[in-house]
């Protein structure tokens, strides 16, 4: 196996800034694009820095740090992909996404992972020891759970059982072409996600032997805490072996979204809906105005399908597009307004735009 703790230059040397990304950093350069679930990201962040420090910590200490491979829980379109996504961007390490659902589709889960893995040296542009600091996303990871009656040997354990040894750190022969390489993945970061529908009932059957109650004046805050706490055994009973559980030492929690988390996320990031299409408009010539009651009422309709933010999107979308269609055919069209969901926008019109 090659010896990748040699001391080359790597191909592809750290941003510069890699020093300074701190936790701290970490989360404000989330927060450009990602709205709210601030304790996920700080959970996220602190793993992303110990991720980041952790050879250089043991090589200079002599201490193997072991590493904290993350969960995170949260419902549908609540931000877990877009918050991996991002912290991959932040890092300026080699990420892939993959889902575990993919894994269980196939007969032969060690050649599903290894083309995961494959994927990440690929990203890293061939760069084995680039790869081997990078981070993998497995989404869905709630759904390798074994189903009720279902016999023990089922497919998303046997998932679960593969994905153990990579997780916590083996070599993993990669096969290109007619070449063979051993991949470590001890210093491979694994974020796995899901959305653990049930999870909640899990917790509450289980805290009927595990709760901790308030004798008295107790601090109330950190009991709630404690009790709002996903235990091992509350994965474990929802239905990921103990061993797989075991390897995820940190778990994050993302929220639902809620109202005003939804109208943020429309409007504030970098990228949000809203730029986005005054960025299509303004390509037209023409200046696009919405007022905030209807983000309040698309946040509604998106709260009432239940989409969290993904929904969204497509709401949008439906407002503005008989708009887009009939603008670049009407250069005298100079200002696109909306008031409400419910009425037609007003349309302001003025000299043709240039060049129309
Ligand atoms: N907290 C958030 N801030 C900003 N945008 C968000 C947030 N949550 C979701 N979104 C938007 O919704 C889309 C879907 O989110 P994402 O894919 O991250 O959801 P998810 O939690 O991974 O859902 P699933 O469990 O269905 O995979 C994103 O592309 C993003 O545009
Ligand atoms: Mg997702």
């Amino acid at each position: 196996m090659p010896d990748t703790t040699a001391d080359t230059p790597a191909a592809h040397p750290p941003p510069t800034g890699t020093a300074r990304l701190t936790p701290r950093v970490i989360v404000r350069q989330l927060n450009q694009h990602v709205v709210g679930q601030d304790d996920a990201k700080k959970v996220l962040a602190v793993a992303a820095y110990n991720h980041l420090r952790r050879r250089q910590t043991s090589a200079e200490s002599g201490v193997r740090l072991a590493k904290n491979n993350v969960l995170l829980i949260g419902p549908s379109g609540s931000g877990k992909t877009l918050m991996c996504e991002t912290l991959g961007r932040i890092l300026g390490v080699p990420f892939v996404s993959a889902d575990a659902t993919g894994l269980t589709q196939t007969r032969f889960i060690g050649e599903a992972l290894e083309a995961v893995l494959q994927r990440l040296v690929d990203a890293a542009d061939g760069d084995f020891a680039l790869a081997e600091r990078g981070i993998v996303f497995l989404d869905e990871v709630d759904k390798l759970k074994a189903a009720p009656g279902e016999s023990r040997a089922s497919n998303g354990e046997a998932v679960q059982h593969a994905l153990l040894r990579a997780m916590e750190g083996s070599l993993v022969r990669l096969r290109a072409l007619d070449t063979s390489h051993w991949l470590d993945t001890t210093g491979i970061l694994f974020i796995c996600g899901g959305a653990f529908v049930g999870l909640e009932e899990v917790m509450e059957s289980n805290r009927s032997y595990g709760f901790i109650s308030a004798g008295g004046g107790d601090d109330r805050a950190i009991l709630d805490r404690l009790n709002a706490r996903i235990k091992p055994t509350d994965l474990f009973a929802f239905g990921l072996i103990p061993e797989f559980t075991g390897r995820l030492p940190v778990v994050a929690r993302l929220d639902a979204l809620d109202r005003d988390t939804l109208i943020r996320i429309m409007t504030e990031p970098a990228d949000a809906l809203y730029r986005q299409y005054q960025a299509m408009f303004a390509a037209e010539g023409v200046r696009l105005d919405i007022a905030e009651r209807v983000f309040e009422e698309l946040a509604d309709l998106a709260l009432e399908y239940r989409t969290g933010a993904r929904g969204l999107r497509g709401l949008f979308e439906e407002l503005v597009t008989p708009v887009l269609y009939v603008i670049p055919d009407q250069p005298e069209v100079r200002q696109v307004a909306f008031t409400s969901v419910y009425t037609g926008p007003t349309i302001t019109r003025g000299p043709p735009r240039g060049g129309a």
